[in-house]
């Protein structure tokens, strides 16, 4: 790496139980700022970040991660620069690498480079080249680790801990980022069972099932719809990747799906978690049950987001 000692962002290994609490608590109390009428940025932490550049370069489609990480950005007092699909409107659509548009970029001096890219492994390849900190916002099947802290945040805010909790992920775990992400830092946590519910043929990869055993984290993989889900605190919806040769029939989708009558059986306090978007793997009607937290979980990432800016931009 060019600069060993930048603070990148690019697998969620890399994050600490402590750390996370402090980007947790800094989050919430952003929230409260935020909540109290901190938008126009009058207060202290709003312009903490003054003049400070964050480029956006986005490969792939987003909404929940683009519109967070500019808003974050812009309520810290930074400049934002974005592509709106840099496959189409960057020099990528010439021939030109990811090392070089990364180098290129560098030279306008941003203080943090956020790229959302289609092959696994391009965030640690950006990083390689890079002499700003890279976040990595997605990187094809490979992972999300912001989304992760963002979706542990939801659970702590939630349950009030992360120790100890029962967590059925649904879907696709074959394509999916979301859920790599959010297993490797489960795995940081005592106590924790995590229930790996899909189609036969998209299922949680080998790599994640074995690092969890490693860890003594409790594994249960299950090829159809656990109905006996009392004990479950955390469900964790994910739809399926259809752009990424992800492919199941209509029947099959739907005994995966979550609707009403399955939700009944979970116990008051359990969450229902989705990273979004959805497609039909949620009945809309859920939206309006109090265990329906998939909003507010989306809304955490802008929170997590300056959280995490300011701690990547603070002087070392
Ligand atoms: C996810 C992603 O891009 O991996 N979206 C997000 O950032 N919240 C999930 C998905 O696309 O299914």
């Amino acid at each position: 790496m060019k600069n060993s000692g930048l603070r990148h962002i690019l697998e969620a290994r890399q994050f600490t139980p402590e750390f996370m609490e402090k980007i947790f608590a800094e989050a919430s109390s952003l929230r409260e700022e935020v909540e109290n009428g901190n938008y126009h940025g009058l207060f202290k932490t709003a312009r903490e970040l003054e003049n400070r550049g964050m480029f956006i370069l986005f490969y792939e489609p987003s909404t929940r991660t683009r519109f967070s990480f500019s808003d974050a950005a812009q309520r810290l007092g930074m400049r934002v620069t974005s592509t709106e699909d840099a496959k189409i409107f960057s020099s990528v659509a010439k021939g030109e690498t990811l090392e070089d548009t990364i180098q290129v970029l560098c030279e306008y001096y941003p203080d943090v480079i956020v790229l959302r890219h289609h092959e696994t492994g391009a965030a640690m390849r950006a990083a390689k080249v890079s002499s700003v900190p890279i976040i990595n916002a997605g990187d094809g099947i490979g992972e999300h680790p912001t989304q992760a802290l963002l979706d542990i945040y939801t659970i702590q805010q939630c349950l009030g801990r992360i120790d100890d909790i029962n967590i059925m992920m649904i879907g696709d775990l074959l394509n999916g980022r979301t859920v790599r992400s959010l297993a490797y830092l489960l795995a940081k946590y005592k106590g924790v069972k995590i229930i790996f519910c899909s189609p036969k043929e998209l299922g949680m990869n080998q790599d994640i099932i074995s690092y969890l055993q490693r860890k003594e984290i409790k594994v249960e993989v299950l090829d159809y719809f656990l109905q006996d889900i009392e004990d479950v605190d955390v469900i964790y919806q994910t739809r399926i990747q259809k752009e990424r040769g992800s492919e199941i029939d209509d029947e099959l989708e739907k005994k995966f799906a979550l609707v009403p009558e399955k939700v009944k059986k979970l116990n008051q306090n359990a969450i229902i978690m989705h990273p979004l978007p959805r497609n039909n793997e949620i009945s809309t009607e859920i939206d309006f049950n109090p265990r329906a937290r998939y909003f507010r979980q989306a809304g955490n990432g802008m929170f997590i987001r300056m959280a995490l800016l300011k701690w990547m931009l603070s002087p070392l």
